[in-house]
């Protein structure tokens, strides 16, 4: 469970970047963030991995309540959260491939199963022929897709990503965005920051939209505020919703049954309680969800299996439709934050 109540954040430099945000999300849901740019929506997202500390009110994330918590006890929290940065924050000096183990070696998993996992993690994300690039050898979208593997690496219960679509053309777009969802289906919280108005109607979810710092409307359904941008993305989920895709049915085993093995290091946000929050949510589950317990416990080949298809899919799809045009020069992206 997460809630905000009457949360506001000053920057030291006076600049008030959220107001009395009053906000409850609940395990397993799934949560679009919206809103212009400076309303405040990445300022949010700092708040909750305690990158910012609030300066009124209460933030209560699981069991820790961030306005009291102890610096110390931070890496306790970012173990149970998967942060895919607006910036990405890869390492340059490491490849691909390091960057998404380094996140498993700080908390300590065994070098054996990061041989198993990472390459699963980065074909998950078709980034199998980058591997062995540097982020400097890759394209804006290519680093946000690295970003996400690790944010994803260590099973996390919380999965916040910052604009995970922001340097991808629709097609990708639509596929990271199915990943997120078959990953919301294993009662993982998944809260996306975006600006795109064709992704949120696709996906019908919940939809909290900021704007000039405060919390203006929080329901499920669409965006309000449409550009030619975001036609171009309708126009692709459109199609697809057409096409009858059978995505909702599709589940995926990111969950790698993960034991914990606690580590006195930090890690980039991107650790976890793999294991023991598992078997919790695998307790807490809802009478009813039998897809999501078959989910857990299929097999991650399976899951590879399905997420293929499903990009396959999206990209025959994209095909038929008027190619866009790529949405960012990655070299841009510095002036974005
Ligand atoms: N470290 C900081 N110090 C001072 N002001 C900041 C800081 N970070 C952000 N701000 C300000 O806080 C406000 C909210 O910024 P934030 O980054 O949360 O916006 P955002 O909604 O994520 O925007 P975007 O869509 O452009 O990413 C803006 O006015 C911004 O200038
Ligand atoms: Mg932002």
């Amino acid at each position: 469970m997460i809630e905000f109540k009457n949360v506001t954040k000053t920057y030291p430099n006076g600049t008030t970047a959220l107001k009395n945000v009053n906000l409850k999300i609940r395990d397993g849901e799934f949560v679009f963030i919206v809103g212009p740019s400076g309303a405040g929506k990445t300022t949010l997202t700092k708040l909750l991995t305690r990158e910012e500390k609030i300066t009124g009110g209460k933030l209560i994330v699981d069991k820790y309540d961030l306005g009291k918590m102890r610096t110390s006890r931070v890496p306790y929290l970012r173990r149970s959260l998967g942060m895919v940065f607006q910036d990405f924050r890869l390492f340059p000096n490491m490849t691909v491939y390091e960057n998404v183990a380094f996140a498993m070696r700080v908390v300590g998993e065994s070098a054996r199963k990061i041989r198993r996992i990472v390459p699963h993690m980065i074909s998950l994300v078709n980034l199998e022929d980058k591997m062995r690039s540097y982020p400097t050898q890759l394209s804006g979208g290519e680093q946000q897709r690295v970003a996400l593997a690790r944010a994803l690496v260590n099973n996390p219960n919380i999965i916040i990503a910052d604009e995970p679509t922001g340097n991808i053309d629709p097609k990708m777009s639509m596929e990271i965005m199915d990943l997120l969802v078959r990953i919301n289906k294993l009662h993982k919280t998944v809260i996306v920051v975006t600006h795109e108005k064709g992704l949120v109607d696709y996906f019908q979810k919940r939809v909290i939209s900021i704007n000039e710092h405060e919390i203006v409307s929080d329901k499920v359904g669409e965006y309000e505020v449409e550009t030619d941008e975001d036609a171009v993305f309708s126009a692709v989920y459109d199609e697809e919703a057409r096409r009858g895709d059978a995505a909702e049915n599709q589940n995926t085993d990111t969950a790698q049954r993960a034991a914990v093995r606690r580590s006195p290091q930090d890690a980039p946000l991107a650790a976890s309680t793999a294991e023991r929050s598992a078997v919790r949510r695998r307790q807490q589950a809802p009478a009813g969800s039998t897809a999501q317990r078959e989910a857990v416990h299929r097999t991650p080949n399976a899951a590879d299996a399905a997420h293929r298809d499903s990009a396959r899919r999206a990209r025959q799809n994209a095909a038929h439709t008027n190619r866009p045009s790529e949405k960012t020069d990655p070299t841009e992206q510095e002036g974005r934050q």
